[in-house]
């Protein structure tokens, strides 16, 4: 029982671990509000000379800056600061360099979720001092196993290193400091079913998943039970990149699929690298074609 708790505590998405969600879910309202995209191909902030939280909204707690970047910390028992982006991309590619907390059963963490809960993410728990995991899902789909993988890094709570994603239709790669260690392609993903596809924001975030009133499970995978008389615990981020390989004004999901083909990009005005089957914009006559 303590491993199978254990397994689903990892394969939680953040959606569910963290707080609920209150985005259109188009998977099951039909006709959810078009998501804002981010109109340029790159956008970025630095955080050791800058502390404009411009492009983000906080969504939990609060953040503060000082030279060495933007700072979340945790005080105190329920704290859990976050923020994200105020856009979308679809497609795309998210560099953070950051200094992850230490403190058992804290968790450090880089997302992109979707209003699908399609989700891609950088986990970093406080006692591990060696590894980072990296995770996925394709439409908050918890049902298989194999998702979560770790990859050794040296001193993460100490030290900064650059942690990137290259999201595409094709493959998803994790990089660590300019070196890939993942490719997850849509085959992988239960031939693409599972394959996050659909429009993200971007989320940094840092929660107490060791917190002694979570799930054992979830403590479990935390690395153990947290001693918030030794907070403060704190998450540094020095500067974020963000590629957008579809930029338009918005993005519209046209049906209940959630998957890729079913999302029109607005204003669509061409991207850096445009993935193999990127859909149709809104500026193409084919847009309103139905899909079978
Ligand atoms: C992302 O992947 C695409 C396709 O392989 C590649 O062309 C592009 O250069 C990659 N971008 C980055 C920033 O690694
Ligand atoms: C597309 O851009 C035009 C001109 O900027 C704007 O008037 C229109 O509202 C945009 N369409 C959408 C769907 O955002």
């Amino acid at each position: 029982m303590r491993s199978l708790l254990s397994v689903l505590a990892v394969t939680l998405p953040v959606c569910l671990a963290q707080s609920a969600t209150t985005t259109c879910n188009p998977l099951s309202t039909p006709s959810c509000p078009a998501d804002t995209a981010l109109n340029t191909n790159s956008f970025s902030s630095t955080w050791t000379s800058s502390s404009s939280l411009n492009g983000w909204k906080t969504t939990a707690g609060s953040v503060s800056f000082d030279s060495s970047g933007a700072e979340f910390v945790i005080n105190k028992e329920g704290d859990a600061p976050t923020i994200q982006t105020d856009f979308y991309i679809f497609y795309g590619y998210l560099e953070v360099k950051m200094r992850a907390a230490t403190g058992t059963g804290i968790v450090s963490s880089i997302v992109m979720l979707s209003d699908v809960n399609d989700e891609i993410d950088w986990e970093f728990t406080g006692g591990d001092t060696t590894q980072t995991q990296t995770n996925y899902f394709g439409k908050g789909y918890t049902g298989t196993y194999d998702r979560a993988v770790w990859f050794p890094v040296a001193s993460p709570q100490t030290q900064f290193h650059t942690y990137a994603v290259n999201w595409t239709a094709d493959a998803i790669t994790w990089i660590i400091d300019g070196v890939a260690v993942r490719t997850l392609t849509p085959d992988e993903a239960d031939g693409g079913v599972h394959f996050p596809q659909t429009p993200m924001r971007c989320r940094l975030g840092i929660w107490a998943g060791g917190d002694p009133s979570n799930p054992e499970g979830t403590i479990e995978w935390a690395g153990g039970e947290t001693v918030f008389s030794q907070a403060p615990f704190t998450m540094t981020v020095q500067s974020v990149t963000i590629q957008n390989y579809s930029p338009g004004s918005s993005y519209l999901y046209k049906d209940e699929t959630g998957d890729a083909s079913s999302v029109e990009v607005e204003n669509g005005s061409g991207g850096v690298f445009a993935p193999s089957d990127t859909p149709s914009s809104s500026s193409s006559s084919s847009s309103s074609a139905p899909q079978s």
